[in-house]
């Protein structure tokens, strides 16, 4: 098995060879991402619309994320393991922004923790990284300000607002940021970007020219029927695959083709004859010579 993923040897991908990055958000996944030899599992607050069935993921908080990012952790896998820092995780206070992540860390197993927002982080991400948390950015299209951007909407379209993420981007950096999530943004962009800052991008829905992908784990599997941004692709259909093979299973219990001999446990023929011999069961299937 090949060397555990660590925050320096993630940041000497700086250039290539290109990383990869899933979202993972219990122990199932997290093996599946590991067996693959994806680089770093983040435990997204994406769990909260992936597979906690809300809107956004507004409704994550810091247990929920604690929770999974735990799960994930139990595993030991090789891939760097980041967790989510959820809104109103560090939005309050510094020090309360340097206790939560310091709870992901501590509880969670998280070995990097992932926030969003660009240079008004620049103090928060300073006193995480002071703690000795590594810290990862995330810039462009930030879902927890799904209300402030007035939806998901590609960021960073005019020139303007493409100047303000670049300079994000190097304060980011600056501060000391290992790696840089650049999601919805336009393609020439996330170049630029990738070409001026001296820490791995890592590109969602931001075109081919970033240091690595991220893609959600349901998405990238095909386990669900949603509707997909147009950045994803599907690499499998496990939706379908699913629905097919549970299709089956009732097919197979209505025609009583399940359970079979095999799968089932047996008595021995001396126990199943002392168990009748008061009262012979002409009804019950026995005995089976198994
Ligand atoms: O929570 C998440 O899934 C993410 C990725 C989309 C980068 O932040």
């Amino acid at each position: 098995m090949a060397d555990k993923i660590t925050v320096p040897h993630v940041r000497s991908r700086k250039g290539g060879p290109r990383l990869t990055m899933v979202t993972a958000y219990d122990a199932p996944t997290a093996r599946i991402a590991d067996a693959a030899a994806i680089d770093m599992i983040l435990v997204g607050d994406s769990v909260a619309n992936v597979v906690l069935g809300y809107e956004d993921t507004l409704a994550a908080d810091l247990d929920v994320m604690i929770h999974h990012t735990a799960a994930v952790a139990r595993t030991e896998p090789r891939a760097l393991v980041i967790g989510d820092m959820p809104w109103m995780s560090y939005h309050v206070s510094i020090d309360d922004a340097v206790r939560n992540a310091g709870r992901l860390v501590r509880e969670g197993g998280a070995e990097a923790v992932k926030l969003e927002g660009g240079r008004k982080r620049v103090p928060v991400v300073e006193a995480i990284l002071a703690a000795e948390i590594p810290v990862v950015g995330h810039l462009g299209l930030t879902p927890q300000s799904v209300h402030a951007m007035g939806g998901y909407r590609v960021q960073g379209k005019a020139a303007e607002t493409a100047k303000e993420l670049l300079q994000d981007a190097h304060r980011l950096a600056d501060a000391g940021i290992f790696c840089l999530v650049l999601e919805g943004i336009p393609d020439v962009l996330a170049q630029l970007i990738t070409k001026e800052v001296s820490v791995p991008t890592i590109g969602i829905g931001a075109g081919h020219h970033t240091d690595g992908q991220v893609l959600v784990f349901h998405d990238v599997l095909g386990l669900h029927d949603g509707r997909m941004p147009k950045f994803v692709r599907k690499y499998a259909r496990l939706f379908d695959e699913a629905v097919a093979a549970l299709q089956s299973f009732v097919g197979d219990v209505q025609a009583g083709a399940f359970p079979s001999e095999e799968e089932s446990y047996h008595m021995t023929d001396e126990a199943a004859t002392a168990l009748f011999k008061e009262e012979p069961r002409d009804d019950l299937s026995w005995p089976l010579s198994w």
